[in-house]
């Protein structure tokens, strides 16, 4: 199968001068979006699933692939890929939910603007937070939809753990760590390599045969590792 995915096409040359600024006014604001009831419903049956000591989000998990790959990567962990695409992700659901009896993972429907508060609001602390290949919103007055510069930013951050975002845009990963870096933690970028198709996701697949490159970040955001100078 050919593979001819475009590159992102944005009108950033480099990461916007107003990540800073941005992050700052939604740390002093408080978020007051109404929880739905359906999210208040998928969260309540995602943490009823849980069946391991440590808990790892694979947040924009789109069909779920990915989180079927972390589960066997993190025997020991409790995977909970979610999506809000019904059509990425019911019918893998469906089948992977059932498909093993007593799983280490679920696929969970939900609006991760929902999903992340709730999580929070109950102190869960993530072992690791993946967010592969987000929507990037590449133009540039759609800063504040990508989650770096939204109100999410901050409960990204109180969920901690080892986080991991992937990206074919490497101006994403660039505004997520300044970003970080407003709140004092610091984060690796890599050029990712992918060695015998050892993707982790069907965006990196479509992305890795369409030849682009791929970015990684990671940040420790336990707080004790946060850098207080
Ligand atoms: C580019 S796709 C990447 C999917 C998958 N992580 C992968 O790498 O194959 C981004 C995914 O994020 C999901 N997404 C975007 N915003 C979301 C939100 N607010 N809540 C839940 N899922 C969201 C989309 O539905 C989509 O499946």
């Amino acid at each position: 199968m050919e593979y001819s995915s475009s590159n992102v096409d944005s009108n950033q040359t480099e990461a916007h001068d107003k990540v800073g600024e941005v992050v700052h006014k939604h740390w002093r604001t408080q978020f007051q979006k109404p929880i739905a009831e359906h999210n208040q419903r998928a969260y309540q049956q995602a943490i009823a699933a849980i069946n391991k000591p440590s808990i790892i989000f694979d947040s924009g998990c789109g069909n779920g692939n990915s989180t079927l790959k972390l589960a066997a990567q993190y025997p020991d962990s409790f995977i909970i890929g979610i999506d809000k695409s019904l059509s990425r992700l019911t019918k893998q659901a469906d089948k992977a939910n059932q498909s093993l009896n007593n799983p280490n993972f679920i696929l969970i429907r939900a609006d991760l603007i929902d999903f992340w508060r709730l999580a929070a609001n109950d102190n869960i602390a993530l072992l690791r937070h993946f967010i592969l290949y987000p929507n990037p919103w590449p133009k540039k007055h759609h800063l504040k939809r990508r989650w770096h510069t939204s109100p999410l930013f901050k409960t990204i951050i109180a969920l901690g753990g080892q986080l991991e975002i992937r990206s074919n845009w490497p101006i994403y990963i660039d505004e997520f760590s300044t970003a970080l870096t407003t709140q004092r933690f610091t984060s690796q970028k890599i050029l990712l390599e992918i060695h015998n198709n050892q993707w982790l996701s069907d965006f990196e697949k479509k992305y890795h045969k369409s030849q682009h490159s791929l970015w990684q970040l990671t940040a420790d955001l336990t707080v004790d590792n946060r850098n207080n100078g």
